[in-house]
């Protein structure tokens, strides 16, 4: 497997290549993952899914991340949410990654289940699944501790939806262990309260992300890309990751991960984590409990003060990684606006390639921009609009933020 982490000591450039495996990609500029709400009942993409990711390959950029796509029907988070869980599946996604291909992109598939963190009008009468049955107090349930032959169940669910995203013709699979969904809440030691093998210390919290890396792996070969984004930590005191999971991060490495990108944070805290900024909480629709609005007015006004996204946020974290050992390439986004800070990130070797969420939503077509030398920022205000319009009220991902 080819890795170029070595890279880190020269001065990289925005347009310079970097292979990930056996993937090559032209520039380091990547949509990082976002969900997008524009599945079919089944999970099988629509127009509008094509239409958009079309959209953002013209733009220029080297690779793109789906959103999170659930790897079995427990799994699901969202409606209208991706998912791989059916080999029916497989046909779909197919005509969806020649499209793609056609229009100049390079496509990974990030695969999931949702955990602790699932809507509510998902569940019926059935609980959310978790290591331990710690509450969520945005959805204002607690979830079923999960046994181990259920966890048996997730382990062959990831590597056959692996399988399948290979099949489908995607450049490559990323495992999501982050952003408070299951494998990011076993990675924790606030929502893994295990004494079995499955916690208990960092190794045995480590342990399911081991076992669903290795099936993945079996199931795809060696030489498909297979990256991760790996969960630094439920949450953030002054811009530092706490607890910080950098050894989970470097256990993905020795484990064969081709790449790796990260976040910290869980949805309950998710404008001071990973998407952070503004929560416009009077956006969420009528079908959101008055407690679970009442939970978002109060945490957006406890941190308003750490909201606010001046620089990439996680750029300590990165430069941690590096220093920490980490070789493999590593992508970085999160608050990334400014053209001189992707220059400067990768300059200083803090990544190898740098994402943007919110910026490509709005403004697909920046990389190209940049190409031709047009050293423009990003108008992204990070207001959140897509984020509550999405994640909470499930409706189709678009930028809502009108320009003055
Ligand atoms: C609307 C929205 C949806 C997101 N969905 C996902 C997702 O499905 N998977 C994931 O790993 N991260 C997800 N994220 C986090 C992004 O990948 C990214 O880390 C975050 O938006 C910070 O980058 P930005 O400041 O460039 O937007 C989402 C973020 C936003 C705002």
């Amino acid at each position: 497997m080819q890795h170029s982490g070595i890279e880190s000591k020269s001065k990289i450039k925005m347009f310079d290549p970097i292979k990930i495996n056996s993937l090559e990609l032209n520039n380091r500029i990547f949509k990082a993952p976002t969900l997008e709400c524009m599945a079919a009942a089944d999970g099988s993409p629509t127009k509008q899914l094509t239409r958009f990711y079309k959209r953002a390959a013209k733009g220029g950029c080297a690779l793109m991340t789906t959103g999170l796509s659930y790897v079995s029907k427990d799994g699901q988070a969202y409606l209208a949410q991706n998912g791989i869980h059916d080999d029916s599946l497989i046909p779909a996604w197919k005509n969806f990654t020649d499209e793609i291909h056609e229009a100049g992109g390079k496509i990974v598939m990030q695969i999931s289940h949702g955990g602790r963190q699932v809507d509510p009008r998902l569940l019926d009468k059935k609980k959310a699944k978790a290591p331990s049955n710690v509450p969520n107090f945005m959805y204002l349930y607690k979830a079923h501790e999960l046994t181990e032959d259920e966890i048996y169940q997730i382990i062959s669910d990831f590597g056959e939806a692996a399988r399948r995203v290979k099949a489908a013709g995607f450049d490559g699979v990323q495992i999501h262990s982050s952003g408070g969904y299951l494998l990011a809440s076993f990675l924790s030691p606030i929502t893994n309260r295990r004494k079995d093998e499955w916690g208990g210390n960092e190794e045995g919290r480590f342990r399911l992300f081991e076992e669903i890396y290795t099936t993945v792996r079996k199931k795809v070969n060696d030489d498909f890309p297979v990256l991760a984004k790996v969960h630094l930590g439920d949450m953030m005191v002054m811009g530092y990751p706490y607890p910080s999971n950098y050894q989970a991060a470097l256990w993905m490495q020795a484990l064969g991960v081709d790449a790796l990108e990260f976040a910290m944070g869980v949805f309950e805290n998710a404008m001071v984590t990973f998407a952070r900024g503004k929560m416009p909480v009077s956006m969420a629709d009528d079908h959101v409990k008055p407690a679970m609005k009442a939970y978002w007015k109060t945490t957006e006004w406890i941190y308003k003060p750490l909201s606010g996204v001046k620089r990439p946020y996680f750029k300590k974290a990165a430069k941690q990684l590096k220093k920490r050992g980490l070789s493999i390439p590593l992508l970085l986004a999160g608050g990334v606006r400014r053209y001189d800070d992707i220059e400067e990130i990768l300059s200083e070797g803090t990544a190898d390639l740098v994402g943007m969420g919110r910026p490509l939503l709005r403004e697909p077509n920046l990389p190209n921009k940049w190409k031709k030398g047009e050293k423009v920022d990003s108008s992204c205000i990070s207001c959140n609009q897509c984020t509550i319009d999405l994640g909470i009220n499930a409706n189709p991902l678009k930028c809502h933020h009108k320009s003055e």
